[in-house]
């Protein structure tokens, strides 16, 4: 159960913990990691805080910092983009980090390059912008996915391309596959198409198969994965799964640091890509008078500028780190508390019979991560406005989400938003709409949901201090 759980002043703790690891046995194989939270993050129970925003942000160790600390103390690092000494180490940190990165996903060094970026929204547009999109190619979307994938859509527009979307369905929030085979089949005469989805839903916790990309490649499409809100808790194995893109932040993963995120190609991915610009550190040569500049090849064409470079130790730490725990444990974890959370609050229910929550995607635990959305309705049936949920969660040092969270593809399904009235709000739009002046345009509706998502060190008590918190709202 934790050390922790004791001082939580629930009579039936010690019970439901027990009906607990009889549903979830696994669970007791990752008891470790409470010992771990007591001692790497003291400050989480220290303050009474509960964090159920894992897929906004991973927490940091003690151990991370000290180490990076430690580390920098010892070195001295200068900007690498020269041959003196400190330079010339602080490159070869760089590379080194480069590899590290490359053992953690199973990425063979011949297949992939790693571009170093400040997060997963910039590896998103460095492939977005630089795309040959041209008349007739193709861009295939999905529902699913957050706004920064979303947004390459716009780059498709400018230069002829067509994006079309995978619809998901409620209320499993899953794609339908055979919609998939179609739209992959549809490419046409297309001479470059490219297909863009998460692995992990960030809205409902929904794992979209990596399967996909054997298919997509079948029908000649290149495959970018937004691998953002996967890979904090499950493996992601290129040497099993070869996208050509894949893009992710390391803040979601172990926090510290934050501003550094990762574009991990395949090479010859890679070289497909034309970038619209170029800047300091980009090419090999330049010249204003002849009006011409050469790309580096690989990595550096894509790494604008002067590289965060005292983060990389604390990359390299951070991936010692969750090695040291191990992502198929936390996967363990996850999946048993999440599971249990679903469980529970879909058998809540009010005085009347009704029920107390509503979720939106799958309610068992296969093929998906520890992430959920749900809303929570009255006893007349009524949605309690997730924004009242979220401001009584604040109050109890509760941090959960709400919102659409960047995805409102996935929000307007969960929520039944038509087209019809998403056009028309659109169209009334003066010159910018607020998000307050949407909430007020779709007004018989909700245009939220509250998510709460577990990681690698969230404990049995903390999803049941949620359970309670939602208990609050039923009505006798
Ligand atoms: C699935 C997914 N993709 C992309 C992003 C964007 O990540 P970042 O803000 O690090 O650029 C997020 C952030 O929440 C996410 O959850």
């Amino acid at each position: 159960m934790g050390r922790d759980t004791p001082m939580l002043k629930h009579d039936d703790l010690d019970l439901r913990y027990k009906e607990f690891i009889e549903r979830c046995p696994e669970y007791k194989t990752t008891l470790i990691i409470d010992e771990l939270r007591e001692r790497e993050y003291p400050q989480l129970d220290r303050e009474k805080h509960v964090y159920l925003d894992f897929t906004g942000g991973g927490l940091y160790s003690r151990s991370q910092l000290k180490r990076h600390i430690e580390f920098l103390e010892c070195c001295v690092m200068g900007n690498p983009h020269s041959s003196n000494p400190i330079s010339a180490f602080t490159t070869d940190i760089v590379e080194r980090c480069r590899r590290r990165v490359l053992r953690f996903f199973n990425a063979d060094p011949e297949e992939y390059a790693v571009v170093f970026t400040a997060n997963a929204s910039h590896a998103l547009k460095l492939v977005g912008e630089a795309y040959p999109f041209g008349n007739s190619d193709q861009l295939l979307l999905c529902y699913d996915n957050h706004n920064s994938v979303n947004g390459i859509r716009e780059y498709d527009r400018v230069r002829g391309a067509v994006t079309r979307y995978l619809p998901i369905v409620p209320p499993g929030m899953r794609v339908p596959e055979e919609m998939l085979e179609r739209l992959l089949s549809e490419g046409g005469d297309a001479r470059h198409k490219l297909f863009a989805f998460p692995a992990q839903s960030n809205f409902s916790g929904v794992h979209h198969p990596l399967e996909w990309i054997v298919s997509a490649h079948k029908h000649g499409w290149d495959v970018l994965i937004d691998a953002a809100a996967f890979v904090p808790t499950n493996r992601l194995d290129l040497g099993r799964h070869h996208p050509d893109y894949v893009a992710l932040s390391f803040y979601k993963m172990f926090v510290y640091p934050t501003g550094v995120g990762v574009l991990i190609a395949r090479r010859e991915a890679l070289e497909k890509l034309h970038r619209p610009w170029f800047a300091g550190g980009t090419i090999t040569v330049a010249s204003v008078q002849a009006d011409r500049y050469f790309l580096a090849p690989g990595s550096e064409g894509f790494e604008d500028g002067t590289l965060n470079y005292t983060s990389f130790p604390a990359v390299e730490i951070g991936l010692d780190y969750l090695d040291s725990i191990g992502i198929e444990l936390i996967h363990t974890r996850v999946t048993c508390l999440i599971g249990w959370l679903i469980e529970q609050l879909l058998e809540l229910r009010h005085g009347s019979g009704r029920s107390l929550v509503r979720l939106y995607g799958p309610a068992d635990t296969i093929l998906r991560g520890g992430t959920i959305a749900i809303n929570l309705y009255d006893a007349g049936g009524n949605t309690i406005d997730h924004l009242l949920v979220e401001k009584r969660a604040n109050e109890r040092k509760l941090s959960i989400r709400t919102g659409c969270f960047c995805n409102p593809g996935a929000g307007e399904t969960a929520l039944e938003l038509t087209k019809m009235e998403l056009d028309a709000c659109f169209e009334h739009a003066e010159a910018r709409m607020m998000l307050e002046e949407f909430r007020q345009c779709i007004d018989t509706k909700s245009t939220g949901a509250v998510r709460i998502s577990v990681g690698a060190v969230s404990n049995f008590a903390d999803v049941n201090i949620f359970l309670d918190f939602v208990k609050e709202f039923r009505e006798a």
